[in-house]
């Protein structure tokens, strides 16, 4: 009888495991652009708590260019933008013979071997969430996420809470994965540079919807059971559109391509005059603030930025604080669009990963992960590896790695080896409970 009692006790924990929490569900929040040198400058009300109870590494390390839509497809499939193909937030496709914006999904499906951390996870049964991330508005493999919401500029964090909360908790299909998207502060760090109050105010906004994510998991009874990372795609610069406007006209009568892609830029499609364009930029970046690299530089392969034909001949890459005449265009913008309180600083991204204020944040939360720890470097590439492990998602091929990473787990045995373990130990108690009956 006891035996019986026993065996059908072992069994209803494995079947429920995942029910018990032993598979938590997921939430990855982006703050675009939310630079990591912030948050000694500030006095944060929630972001400190979330630091104190969860993992993150000494530095979380991006992908060159530091632009959002490039950043955001490496940590959703841990390729590197020559593999995934997102070489900017705009590109020109020499096949396809033209230039693709956000609006394209054929931005994000060049590669076609590329399945995105949703897609893998609706593949193996689960139910994926995106809200406004970058690339989740179109199929992958031929496959939509379960629930998606698209791109809107005024969108609050808070709204965004809300939705994420409201797939978590479906009665029928609860989403295991979702992917948050918000653009601030990235937004205020363009209109007004990271050192005016606006964008201050728009930090402090931020760290109130980061208070209210927790508030709402602990008010749904999700906290013991849901995993959250807060990440970001790059930092920001504060630029001048008085002293730091590189006028590429003055070197060589051309415009980057596609256009509009300060403070890198593309020149490409020159062909056998590539040389001779070179040297005049060459020349021309000894009194400007800008750095010329061919395809054959050892810099562009140590930045894995090579081997796409989307990746043009040459690419430029001012120094920080300085852009391409193209930011005319967006300041144009900012102030068409009636903006209160505009200044002559701006602010900007894109710079080489090296650079401080590029460098951006990761923090993650959670039963899976290790309290007030810290690991060491690893990239947004690993990201994919990790999220695999945490939802027990077979990989695909990635350039990830979980050494650095794997430390702020919680749980030294791979979450995915866990239900075969219980498996295991469930038969070999029952084995020995039935052998001690028999003699
Ligand atoms: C994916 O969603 C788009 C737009 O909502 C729709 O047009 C398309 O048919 C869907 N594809 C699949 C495979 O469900
Ligand atoms: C937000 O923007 C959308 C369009 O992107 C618009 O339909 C909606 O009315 C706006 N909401 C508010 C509160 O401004
Ligand atoms: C090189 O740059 C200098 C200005 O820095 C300019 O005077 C000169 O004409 C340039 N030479 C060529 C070959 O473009
Ligand atoms: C990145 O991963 C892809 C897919 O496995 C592979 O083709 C590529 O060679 C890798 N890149 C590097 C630099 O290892
Ligand atoms: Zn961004």
């Amino acid at each position: 009888m006891n035996t019986l009692v026993l065996a059908y006790l072992v069994m209803q924990f494995v079947t429920h495991w995942k029910c018990l929490g032993g598979v938590p569900q997921l939430v990855v929040v982006s703050l675009d652009g939310f630079p990591k040198e912030q948050l000694s400058r500030h006095p944060w009300e929630h972001l400190t708590w979330v630091y104190a109870h969860g993992s993150h590494p000494r530095r979380f390390i991006n992908q060159f260019p530091t632009k959002s839509f490039p950043n955001h497809f490496s940590i959703a499939t841990g390729l590197y933008q020559e593999s995934h193909g997102v070489v900017g937030n705009t590109v020109f496709d020499p096949n396809l013979k033209r230039i693709l914006t956000i609006k394209d999904h054929e931005l994000f499906t060049q590669n076609p071997g590329v399945m995105p951390l949703w897609t893998l996870n609706e593949q193996l049964g689960g139910h994926s969430g995106c809200i406004m991330w970058p690339g989740c508005d179109g199929p992958f493999n031929g496959r939509n996420v379960t629930y998606w919401e698209p791109y809107r500029g005024n969108a609050t964090l808070t709204e965004l809470v809300d939705l994420a909360v409201k797939w978590l908790t479906d009665s029928m299909t609860p989403a295991n994965l979702v992917f948050v998207y918000h653009n601030q502060p990235d937004l205020a760090g363009h209109v007004y540079g990271p050192d005016s109050s606006y964008y201050s105010d728009e930090l402090k906004k931020v760290d109130a919807g980061i208070g209210y994510l927790f508030q709402m998991l602990q008010l749904r009874g999700l906290r013991q059971s849901v995993d959250v990372v807060i990440l970001s795609d790059h930092g920001t610069a504060s630029v001048s559109a008085q002293t730091g406007i590189i006028d590429l006209n003055t070197v060589l009568n051309r415009n980057c391509i596609p256009s509009p892609a300060p403070p890198r830029c593309l020149i490409s499609g020159l062909f056998k005059k590539d040389l001779y364009v070179y040297a005049k930029l060459q020349n021309g970046s000894r009194a400007n603030h800008y750095r010329v690299f061919l395809k054959e530089n050892p810099h562009m392969q140590a930045w894995h930025y090579k081997d796409n034909p989307r990746i043009s001949s040459i690419t430029l890459v001012a120094e920080i604080g300085y852009v391409f005449q193209d930011f005319r265009k967006y300041i144009k913008g900012y102030q068409e669009e009636g903006y209160p309180g505009l200044t002559e600083t701006f602010g900007d991204h894109g710079y080489e990963v090296d650079n401080p204020s590029m460098e951006p944040i990761f923090v993650a939360v959670g039963p899976s992960f290790r309290k007030k720890f810290i690991a060491e470097d690893f990239s947004n590439v690993d990201v994919y590896p990790l999220v695999c492990v945490l939802l027990g998602l077979p990989p695909g091929p990635n350039n990830g790695s979980l050494d650095a990473i794997n430390t702020m787990l919680a749980r030294s045995i791979p979450l995915q080896l866990m239900p075969p373990i219980l498996v295991a130990l469930g038969t070999l108690v029952l084995w020995m409970l039935l052998s001690t009956q028999v003699t």
